[in-house]
Formats: structure tokens, sequence, C-alpha cells
């Protein structure tokens, strides 16, 4: 018996990296997933493999929203799983920054996961409770030079998942957010980005299985937790040592 069996998940951004790994995990539990993404070709082979249904939805888009949550309701079942995982990173100091990259950036991190919470909290509601889990970062718990607009979107959903939490709570709707480290992605699988990672306390990057597991404790165990962070950095937010 899995721990979310009978349950209907959707996870955002779930064609690839820690969406796909968070929605083969969640499949695994026994959840019925929605893998959601813009990228087709990548989602619905993802879906195909783990026996879940792909719907393509771009989270910066309120109608698709509007489209994927009744859809998804009437395909599976009310929602009662919401990983908000899609997002974007862009380099740039705040001087650096284009108006242009800093509203793409708000666009997916940010108007994402509040669209997402938006649409899909009544059915959860209604279904009597659920679990919400927003991906941030460590980017959204410390200072962050050089990824300005990605920062301060990652600040932004944190702070979102709080005030949702108190707006839900009488709902019986968790919401918690994780903050990922490097994680070993496509991205970031450069030797540039693993030197990055030389002072961490943990000095490698994480796995996108690792946060995976992070984000199913939060939807399965996390029972006494809401507002929350739930950190998987390699020790970043912690601070570094000096390796040489
Ligand atoms: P990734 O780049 O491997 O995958 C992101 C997925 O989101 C892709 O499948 C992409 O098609 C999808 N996506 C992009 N724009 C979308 C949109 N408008 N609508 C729907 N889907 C869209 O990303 P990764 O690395 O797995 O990151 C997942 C989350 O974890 C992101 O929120 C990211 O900011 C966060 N994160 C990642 C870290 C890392 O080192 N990989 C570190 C800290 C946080």
């Amino acid at each position: 018996m899995g721990k979310l069996d009978g349950r209907v998940a959707l996870v955002t951004g779930a064609a690839r990296g820690i969406g796909a790994a968070s929605a083969a995990l969640l499949a695994a539990e026994g959840a019925r997933v929605a893998v959601c993404d813009i990228n087709e070709a990548d989602g619905k082979q993802l879906a195909e493999s783990i026996g879940g249904t792909f719907y393509r939805l771009d989270v910066t888009d309120e109608n698709d929203w509007a489209d994927a949550a009744a859809g998804i309701s009437s395909d599976l079942g009310p929602v009662t799983v919401l990983v908000n995982n899609a997002g974007v990173g862009t380099g740039g100091t705040i001087r650096d920054t284009t108006t242009r990259d800093w509203h793409r950036v708000m666009a997916i991190n940010v108007d994402g996961p509040f669209f997402g919470m938006r649409e899909v909290s009544p059915q959860m509601a209604e279904a009597g409770g659920g679990v919400i889990v927003n991906v941030s970062s460590v980017a959204g718990l410390v200072g962050s030079p050089g990824i300005a607009a990605y920062s301060a979107s990652k600040w932004a959903l944190r702070g979102l998942t709080k005030v949702a939490a108190l707006e839900f709570a009488d709902d019986n709707i968790r919401v918690l957010s994780v903050h990922p480290g490097v994680v070993r992605t496509p991205i970031t699988d450069s030797d540039f980005m693993r030197e990055r990672v030389r002072n961490r306390p943990i000095p490698r990057q994480g796995e996108p299985e690792e946060l995976a597991k992070m984000v199913l404790f939060c939807v399965a165990d996390a029972t006494f937790s809401t507002g929350s962070e739930f950190v998987a950095d390699g020790g970043h937010a912690t601070g570094s040592i000096n390796r040489g």
C-alpha cells in the first residue's frame, strides 16, 4: 500500500529535473499524477513511464490553470496535492537585469504558484483538505548576489507560502516551501557549477531524487507542519567551509 493511494497530485514543470523525480515518486506511492508542463514531448514520455497523465499547462497563463484544474478534476478526481515546481533562473545583478528578464522570472516563479494556489485550493477545500508544496530555493533563504530576479522571486514564493498557510488553514490545507541548493540537472551539470559547491558543508550537487524525497515527506509525513521551510541544500544556508 502506498502513502498516497487514491490521492490526485498536480505537479508543474514535471517534464524533467526535480519535477519529474517528484512526479515519479508520488506516483510510486500510489498517487494519480497530473504531469503538467509546457514541454509536451518530455512531459508525455514521463507521464507514460510513471503511469501518470500529461496536461499542457503554462503556469504563467491563468486560463491554462483554469482549464487544467477543471480537466484534471474531471479526469482523475479532485486535486489534493499541488506541487508548484516549475521555475526558471536567470543570472544578472540588479544593475544588469533587464525589465524583460525581471518580468519573465516573476511570471513563472511567482505568478505561476499564485495562479495555481488560487485555482486549485477551492477543489482541495471542497475535498476536505490537501497539501501544497511550493518549490523555492536556497536563494529564497539567503541573499544571492548576481541572481537578483531569481532570488527576489524565490523570497516572494516563500512569503506567499506563509500567507497561504494562514489563509487555507481552516480548509485543512497545509502549505510548505521546499528550498533546494544546487541540484544536478542538465543546466547545473558543468565544471563551473560543481566548483561552486566545493566549499559547502556537503561538497556536491544534490540529486533530483533527493529533492523528490523531501517533496514526498512534505506531502505525506510532515503532518504537523504548515507555512514552514524544508531545506535540502547541502548546508549552503548554514555557511561555507574554506577548503582552499
Ligand atoms: P528544470 O529546468 O530541469 O525543469 C523545469 C521544468 O519547468 C521544465 O520541464 C520546463 O519545461 C518547465 N517550465 C518552464 N517554464 C514553464 C512554464 N511557464 N509553465 C510550465 N512549465 C514550465 O528545473 P529544475 O532544476 O528541476 O528546477 C525545478 C525547481 O527547483 C525550480 O522552481 C527551480 O527554481 C528550483 N530550484 C532548482 C535548483 C537546481 O539547482 N536545479 C536549485 C534551487 C531551486
